[in-house]
């Protein structure tokens, strides 16, 4: 069947559903684009570092011209799931002939460790929506103190570094690995910004305490500090004296805490190097230290929503194994493992299919591959099932919900550079929904 009369509802404006919506309108399809946030963007508006303007405004500007499309209309302030404005059952009885789900991984992923509830322990990215101004993280108080540990050692630790070293400039940042030196995740690139503050010092006497574990499976102490520090030489001059140590081969235990119920302690386990079936694991000493803190932050990876609705499998949402549209082996089918059924019409892309993986390149590409499975289903359908734009917005009225439109963005954002100019900002951004759509409604 040709696309032209088919509607598919697209479930969240980050990369991933920007890109995939574009996929979809270009083969044909109409697009509804349903974004939980005002503005679209999603990671890219609002987790990339805030001061990445060039790459930030590079990419509003490609968001502006998909959503620009006549087959799409993008229709945020809308929130779809179990407690949302809508289902997605809701949605294919509004007539909708297929769903791509783009939602990002909303979940944050803990570890169950005792003292994870105490004052002054927070995940990564409930900060970075804070300082990228997300609302209803903006307005929340953040009790950061001047010892920090940040647990993980990818890219997001990093975006922490760089908050907490040229931004409050704290006294210490411990980054915490479970495994060793030669495995931090991490690019030299980010490594620029806050490598003047490492500890090179402290950072050879780790190197060298975790150097017999590293031997025992064939790594090359010299090698793997040489890639940590490849950064070094192009380093930002620094504007703090906050030290940044690395703590390797340690898997967190328990969060310790005083009288007054906030963190003072991180309680960690030592680990050594194993191989497993080609993989690189930690595997714990059996003994334990304690690193003196005030503040822990958890940079360990962003879990799926499990409240959106959709049926999950190990922690995301179950894919089906056995998929009917195959994009390069992959499957963006959404499966209930419970009944062994596919979810007819219902797709997965970017971080809702896999959380925490790649760059914005990354979300483009699956949210593409995602979108071209969407295709090959709507081409087997008998017939449409006849969607209809006023029976969608009538529902969202009778719920409460006046969607925020693409005018309405470029109005919002208009007004926000009328006021960075003012301010003599490089970025001004309005905090919350009720600011954001008083410059909208004009008030
Ligand atoms: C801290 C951080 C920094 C990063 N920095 C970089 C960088 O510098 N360069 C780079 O290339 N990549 C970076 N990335 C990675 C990049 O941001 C992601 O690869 C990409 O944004 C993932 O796209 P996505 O569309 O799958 O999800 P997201 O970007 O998370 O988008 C999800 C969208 O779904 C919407 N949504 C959520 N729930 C609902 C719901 N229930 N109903 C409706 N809508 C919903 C959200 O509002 C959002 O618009 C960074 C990631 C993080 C966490
Ligand atoms: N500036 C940028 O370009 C930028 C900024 C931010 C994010 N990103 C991208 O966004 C994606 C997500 O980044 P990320 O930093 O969240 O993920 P990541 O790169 O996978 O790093 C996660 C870190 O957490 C550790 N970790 C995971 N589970 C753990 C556990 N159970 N216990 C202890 N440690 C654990 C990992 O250790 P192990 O290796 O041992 O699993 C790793 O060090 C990446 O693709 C990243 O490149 C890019």
């Amino acid at each position: 069947m040709a696309l032209e009369n088919l509607y598919v509802a697209v479930i969240g404006a980050g990369p991933a559903g920007l890109y995939g919506a574009q996929t979809l309108a270009k083969l044909g399809a109409r697009v509804v684009i349903l974004n939980r946030d005002i503005k679209p963007g999603g990671l890219a508006e609002y987790g990339i570092y805030p001061d990445k303007y060039k790459m930030k405004d590079g990419l509003r500007a490609q968001f502006e011209k998909i959503l620009a499309s006549p087959q799409i209309k993008y229709l945020g302030n809308v929130t779809i799931g179990k407690n949302g404005a809508l289902t997605i059952p809701e949605l294919f009885d509004l007539g909708f002939d297929a769903v791509l789900v783009t939602v990002g991984a909303q979940g944050t992923k803990w570890l169950g460790l005792p003292g994870e509830h105490l004052r002054g322990v927070y995940h990564a990215k409930d900060l970075v929506y804070h300082y990228n101004k997300l609302p209803p993280f903006s307005s929340k108080q953040f009790e950061i103190g001047q010892h920090v540990v940040v647990v993980g050692v990818g890219n997001v630790m990093m975006d922490m570094a760089h908050w907490l070293v040229r931004e409050l400039k704290v006294d210490t940042v411990t980054a915490v690995a479970r495994r060793g030196p030669a495995e931090v995740k991490f690019d030299k690139k980010e490594f620029e910004i806050v490598g003047a503050n490492v500890d090179v010092n402290a950072l050879d006497f780790e190197i060298a305490r975790c150097e017999p574990f590293m031997r025992a499976v064939g790594q090359d102490p010299a090698q793997a500090r040489a890639e940590i520090l490849a950064g070094l030489p192009r380093a930002l001059t620094p504007i703090s004296n906050t030290r940044f140590l690395f703590r390797f081969l340690a898997s967190p235990r328990e969060i310790c805490g005083n009288a007054a119920g906030h963190a003072n302690g991180l309680e960690i386990e030592n680990n050594e190097l194993t191989r497993a079936n080609g993989d690189l694991k930690a595997k714990g000493l059996g003994t334990f230290d304690e690193i003196p803190c005030d503040t822990i932050i958890f940079a360990i990876g962003d879990a799926v929503d499990e409240q959106f609705g959709l049926p999950l499998a190990r922690g995301a949402f179950a894919v089906n194994p056995a998929p009917r549209f195959p994009i390069d082996g992959i499957s963006y089918e959404a499966f209930d493992p419970q009944t062994q059924t596919p979810l007819e019409g219902i797709f997965l892309a970017g971080w809702a299919r896999q959380a925490s993986t790649g760059l914005v390149g990354v979300a483009r590409k699956d949210g593409t591959n995602g979108a071209t499975a969407v295709s090959e289903f709507l081409q087997t359908l008998p017939q449409p099932r006849k969607f209809h734009p006023d029976a969608l917005r009538e529902t969202l009225h009778t719920r409460g919900i006046t969607p925020v439109t693409n005018a309405d963005v470029k109005k919002l954002e208009n007004a926000e550079d009328a006021e960075a100019k003012a301010r003599g900002l490089p970025e001004f951004k309005y905090a919350t929904n009720e600011d954001m759509l008083a410059v909208i409604r004009g008030q």
